[in-house]
């Protein structure tokens, strides 16, 4: 039997990817391996978001050229695949496997094309319709699964190479959906992800013609499905629906992420988001006007061509506006394909450098002052695991946020488990507190 390895790099999109991978390799017989060294086939599925995430590919491939890669073959899935092709056959000429996630469905045939001996097999056509599903997806975690639920991307945002990497937008049928949910749900998770690089943007083909909120409501409506999240988010097709359904359905998660990337309208035309500040502000606003306390993160990009200093000032002042639970920023990266590569005016690294820090001190403060709030409240958690080194259990609220927890004289297992907790302390990432009996 052939062993195999993989490692994931990049988003929930990718690791969902690598479970539906890993399901097809073991339906054709091969067996997964924990270490790249037992393995006689290495998969690494990728990410190209920026540059940083790309290069740790060819470090990957460039350390087992030189140390154990004798007799191994190599095999690069996901997103620096579908954007570097077949040149990842001349700057690693180790590989013989490149695949984007729009042609994972034709693995098991490629699959044999590498057994008789192919060096140079390849899937990389963008032009499909299909979606990538499989009844043998091997999921990492017994409680909480990812659904996919639409694939690709429409947007041309112009610093993203995701409509380049994922191809165009495929939504699957709200049928198929629900009975994967139904399934899952009588399997015993409790916990639903929905996923799409732009979720809120899923339109069912069938003729039922499901709009993303009654997909979402639905899904919360299973028996037994205690929590649905989806991600992410676009603001431009973010409707009142989403929110409405979210206060009439507490199956449904109290967060929503919500990426806006600048602060400045002016930035926002130039990265093609197809929203103003203003319209941006008004999605917060039906967020906040909502009975229960929904949690809001967003994703922030620095240092976008053209950004001056009063688009950055005006980047910080939303984040006190908002005034988020938590976000991710970013230094903007340069993305091959991208119609922001021909913008002049790039911001120099040190000043990118600069915002980049001034944004994460300013975030800070506000999850520390928003944090504080919780103390004393009692919070339903999900058990996630355990921390020895702390010798707390590690659970999640409903928001989303993390709430390690104390608690004595039990010694089962808890994880999956759902808890109350009362908070008892409060830091900028996550909560401490203590179960309540
Ligand atoms: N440079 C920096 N950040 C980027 N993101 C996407 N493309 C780039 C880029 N070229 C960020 C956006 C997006 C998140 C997933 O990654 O903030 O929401
Ligand atoms: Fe990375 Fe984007 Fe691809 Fe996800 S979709 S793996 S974040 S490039």
């Amino acid at each position: 039997m052939k062993t195999f390895y993989i490692e994931t790099f990049g988003c929930q999109m990718n690791a969902h990817d690598s479970e539906k991978v890993i399901g097809t390799l073991l339906s054709q017989g091969y067996q997964k391996v924990e270490t790249p060294e037992e393995a006689e086939l290495v998969f690494y599925n990728t990410c190209s978001i920026r540059d940083k995430a790309e290069q740790k590919v060819f470090h990957r491939l460039q350390q087992f050229k030189k140390e154990h890669g004798k007799g191994k073959t190599f095999a690069v899935l996901g997103c620096v695949a579908q954007q570097e092709g077949e040149r990842i056959f001349e700057k690693a000429p180790h590989v013989s496997l490149v695949c984007g996630s729009a042609s994972y469905n034709k693995l098991p045939e490629m699959l044999v094309q590498l057994e008789s001996g192919n060096r140079r097999v390849t899937g990389l056509s963008l032009d499909t319709e299909d979606t990538f599903e499989t009844p043998m997806t091997r999921r990492d975690n017994p409680h909480r699964a990812y659904i996919t639920i639409i694939e690709g991307c429409d947007k041309s945002c112009a610093y993203c190479v995701v409509p380049f990497t994922r191809g165009p937008e495929r939504s699957r049928t709200s049928a198929s959906v629900m009975s994967e949910t139904l399934e899952l749900a009588r399997a015993g998770y409790s916990e639903i992800q929905l996923l799409g690089q732009n979720v809120n943007s899923y339109r069912d083909p069938s003729p039922a013609g499901w709009d993303f909120a009654t997909l979402l409501d639905n899904v919360g409506r299973v028996q037994g499905i205690r929590r649905v999240r989806f991600t992410t988010s676009h603001p431009r097709d973010f409707r009142k629906s989403i929110i409405d359904a979210i206060d009439g359905n507490t199956a449904l998660c109290n967060h929503v992420h919500l990426p806006v990337q600048s602060g400045s309208s002016r930035i926002l035309a130039a990265m093609q988001r197809l929203y103003t500040r203003d319209e941006y502000m008004e999605r917060i606003r039906w967020m906040k006007a909502s009975p229960r306390a929904i949690a809001i993160t967003s994703d922030i990009i620095v240092g976008f061509p053209g950004e001056t200093e009063e688009d950055f000032e005006a980047t910080l002042g939303l984040l006190d506006e908002v005034e988020y639970d938590s976000i991710f920023s970013f230094k903007y990266s340069r993305r091959p394909n991208t119609s922001a590569l021909a913008l002049d005016d790039q911001i120099a690294e040190e000043e990118k450098v600069r915002r980049l820090t001034i944004v994460q001190e300013r975030q800070r403060g506000i999850q520390i002052r928003r944090n504080a709030a919780y103390l004393g409240s009692v919070e339903e958690c999900m058990v996630e695991g355990f921390n020895k080194a702390t010798s707390q259990w590690i659970g999640r609220t409903s928001q989303n946020k993390t709430l390690n927890f104390l608690r004595p004289g039990r010694d089962e297992d808890l994880t999956g488990h759902y808890l109350e907790v009362r908070v008892t302390r409060a830091g900028p990432n996550s909560l401490v507190g203590e179960a309540v009996n």
